[in-house]
C-alpha cells in the first residue's frame, strides 16, 4: 500500500541546513521542549574524530538541558560484519567513552541503551516495515554506499531494512531532535516519511508520532594521520580516547606529512599538514593559520610535538575518567540498565498507542 507520494531522499541540503540554524536557537530557549535521539553502532571504541565531529556537540546539547535519548544500535552491526563476538565489550567501552566524554547518564535526563534490550522499540519496526515500499529501501543512498563499501556479494535483507529500524529507535520515544552528519540525513528522511504514513493511516486527527528533525552540526572532517581519508580505527589512522600519552606520541610520529618545510594551513594543497593543524586548532581552540604562523620553519617535527602536547593535554580529564569508569565496570553496567529501564517505560506506552490506533487491543 504505502501511499502514492514518492519518498524523496535527496531534499535540499540547503534547506535543511537553514532549518537546522532555527533549530538550534529554539533549542537554546527552550531546551525543554525537544528530545533528542541520537545513537550509534557499538562497532569499537571511539576516536578523536568521533569526539571533535558527533560526540562534543551531544555533550553540548546535554548541557544546555535537552531530554537525551542514546541509543547503541547492536542489532545492526549484524547487517554488514562477519563478526560479533566484541559486540557485548563494544557497547560497554562505547558508554565508557560518551561517560567520560561528559555525559552524565545518571542525571534522570538522559539515557543510554543497547536496542536490543528493549523488545518494545524492535516490535516498531513490524507496523514500520508496512509504510515502506522495497523500491523506496532500494534507493536509499546512504544503504547504497554502504553495500558498495562493505564489498559483500550476498547483501542480507537487514542491510535493507536498518534504516526502518532506525525509524523506530527514534519514534520508541517520540525523539523530536536528531543530531546527524550527512551520511544520515536519508535515514531521518525516511523516518519522518515513516511518522507522517503512520499517522494519515491509522491517526486519523490525533497524530502517534512527531516528524523529528535532524541538527546538522558544523563538524570538521578530520582525515586520519594518513591524511588521505577519513578518520577511522579499520583504518589504522585514528587516536583512540582510550589511547595513554605514549601510544598517542607515537601514533602522531608516524602521521603523514609532506616535503615542504615552512609549516602554513592550506587544506587543499597540503591536506596532511593542514589536518594536523586543525586538531592543534580542535585541541587547544585556537586559530589553524596562526598556529601554522607560530611553527613556521620548526617543520613538520615541531608541529607533530605541538599536537601530541596539545592532544595528550586536552585529553588528560577524558581519559582519567575513562580509567576510573574501566574500574568501576559494575556503575556503567548499572548505567546502561538504568537506561533500558527508561527506554521501556517509554516504548511500552508508544506501543500500546500504536496497538490502539491499529485496532489491536484484545
Ligand atoms: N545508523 C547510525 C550509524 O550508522 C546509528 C544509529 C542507529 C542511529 N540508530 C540511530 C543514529 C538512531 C541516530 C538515531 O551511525
Amino acid at each position: 500500500m504505502a501511499t502514492e507520494e514518492q519518498l524523496d531522499y535527496g531534499s535540499s541540503f540547503e534547506a535543511t541546513l537553514e532549518r537546522s540554524k532555527k533549530l538550534e536557537q529554539d533549542l537554546q530557549k527552550q531546551p525543554g521542549k525537544y528530545k533528542v535521539l541520537t545513537g550509534d553502532r557499538p562497532t569499537g571504541r571511539l576516536h578523536i574524530g568521533h569526539l571533535f565531529g558527533s560526540v562534543q556537540n551531544r555533550v553540548r546539547l546535554h548541557r544546555i538541558g535537552v531530554p537525551t535519548f542514546i541509543v547503541i544500535a547492536d542489532y545492526q552491526v549484524l547487517t554488514d560484519r562477519d563478526t560479533f563476538d566484541k559486540i557485548s565489550e563494544n557497547i560497554r567501552q562505547l558508554t565508557i567513552d560518551y561517560m567520560a566524554a561528559g555525559i552524565d547518564a545518571n542525571d534522570g535526563k538522559t539515557f543510554i541503551f543497547p536496542h536490543s534490550h528493549v523488545p518494545e522499540l524492535n516490535q516498531l519496526l513490524l507496523p514500520f516495515l508496512t509504510l515502506v515500499t522495497n523500491a523506496e529501501l532500494d534507493r536509499n543512498p546512504t544503504v547504497k554506499e554502504e553495500i558498495l563499501a562493505s564489498g559483500q556479494k550476498r547483501i542480507n535483507a537487514g542491510m535493507y531494512t536498518y534504516p526502518v529500524h532506525q525509524a523506530a529507535d527514534i519514534l520508541f520515544c517520540k525523539g523530536t531532535v536528531v543530531p546527524v552528519g550527512k551520511d544520515q540525513l536519508p535515514h531521518l528522511e525516511l523516518t519522518r516519511t515513516i511518522a507522517r504514513r503512520f499517522n494519515d493511516r491509522f491517526a486519523g486527527n490525533k497524530p502517534v508520532f512527531p516528524e523529528p528533525q535532524p541538527l546538522l552540526s558544523e563538524a570538521p572532517v578530520i582525515l586520519g594521520l594518513d591524511g588521505s581519508q577519513k578518520m577511522s580505527k579499520s583504518r589504522n589512522n585514528a587516536i583512540m580516547l582510550s589511547a595513554d600519552e605514549d601510544e598517542t606520541a607515537k601514533l602522531i610520529k608516524k602521521a603523514k606529512t609532506d616535503s615542504e618545510r615552512n609549516i602554513t594551513f592550506d587544506p587543499v594543497k597540503r591536506p596532511e599538514v593542514s589536518n594536523l593543524l586543525l586538531l592543534v586548532s580542535l585541541a587547544t581552540g585556537r586559530k589553524p593559520a596562526e598556529i601554522a604562523e607560530e611553527i613556521g620553519d620548526g617543520g613538520s617535527g615541531k608541529l607533530k610535538q605541538v599536537l601530541t602536547d596539545s592532544i595528550n593535554e586536552y585529553l588528560r580529564p577524558l581519559r582519567a575518567r575513562r580509567k576510573e569508569l574501566e574500574q568501576n565496570i559494575d556503575f556503567v553496567r548499572e548505567t546502561l540498565r538504568a537506561g533500558v529501564r527508561a527506554a521501556r517505560e517509554e516504548a511500552v506506552k508508544t506501543l500500546d498507542e500504536v496497538r490502539e490506533v491499529m485496532n489491536m487491543t484484545i
